[in-house]
């Protein structure tokens, strides 16, 4: 087991990515606090991984308050004992193209996407610091990196969380954290099952392996960076595409 013991909390980790990495991280030995605004589908979650013989707690945040974001770290420290990972996969989409794009459209996909990094990302670097170690992961996004048409609000989000990323590995690595993203291309999950069937198959067409990711591609980069085994690697940012973007 690559994490035993330690203590993890993921966000938006009711469904899809976020859920996949919770499992993956449990199955490796680690206890988790499971974030969400859904909670009923949150405390699926947590037994899932209880089944699996780890802890787990389920915590109803909405990332966007850094009020919920400092009670989140300190309800998990007190539940499970410390706080060792942070993974801020909690994200959402308003695609509309630029001219269309309403202020609270733009508002809204920021400020879960980038400042709700930010708010969980603050308030665990505070028991991070104290404790001198400590691992973060930002889910960013293909989108990030290369831009899309549609996605303006939820790009810049993404190239933002890429810079807050590098900024916190810089600040917090002689404190023995580090800060690392992944940016996953096109994954099979609700967020890409809402588009047509023709418009799934030109995407697939763009992919050199010619297939949507899996969250399960997602979570096992997600503990490569959340181990030792990568304790030299810190500011990256990890593309899981199936080559599409390079
Ligand atoms: N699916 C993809 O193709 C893809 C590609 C690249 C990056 N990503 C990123 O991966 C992450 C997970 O995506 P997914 O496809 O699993 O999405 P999803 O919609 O299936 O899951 C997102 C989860 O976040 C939760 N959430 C939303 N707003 C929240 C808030 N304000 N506070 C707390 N929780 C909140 C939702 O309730 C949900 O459980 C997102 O950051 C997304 O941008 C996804």
């Amino acid at each position: 087991m690559k994490l035993r013991d330690k203590v993890a909390l993921v966000t938006g980790a009711a469904q899809g990515i976020g859920k996949e990495v919770a499992l993956l991280l449990a199955n490796e030995g680690a206890n988790l606090a499971i974030i969400d605004v859904n909670l009923d589908s949150a405390n699926e979650t947590v037994k899932e991984i209880e089944a699996l013989g780890r802890k787990a707690i389920a915590l109803k945040v909405d990332v966007r308050s850094s009020d919920e974001a400092t009670s989140m770290v300190k309800d998990t420290v007190e539940a499970l004992g410390s706080l060792d990972i942070l993974v801020n996969n909690a994200g959402i989409t308003r695609d509309k193209l630029l001219l269309r794009m309403s202020d609270e459209d733009w508002d809204m996909v920021m400020d879960v996407n980038l400042k709700g990094a930010f708010n969980c990302l603050r308030a665990a670097v505070k028991v991070m610091s104290k404790a001198r170690s400590g691992n973060i992961i930002n889910i960013a996004s293909i989108v990030g990196l290369m831009g899309n048409a549609g996605q303006a609000n939820y790009s810049a989000s993404k190239a933002g969380l890429i810079g807050l990323t590098k900024t916190t590995a810089r600040e917090f690595a002689a404190r023995g954290i580090r800060c690392n993203a992944v940016a996953p291309g096109f994954i099979d999950t609700a967020m890409t099952q809402a588009m047509p069937d023709n418009a799934r198959e030109a995407l697939i067409s763009q992919i050199p392996s010619k297939r949507l990711g899996t969250s399960e591609d997602v979570a096992k980069g997600v503990l490569f960076l959340a181990s030792e085994d990568s304790s030299y690697i810190t500011g990256q940012v990890l593309s899981i595409n199936g080559g599409m973007y390079m």
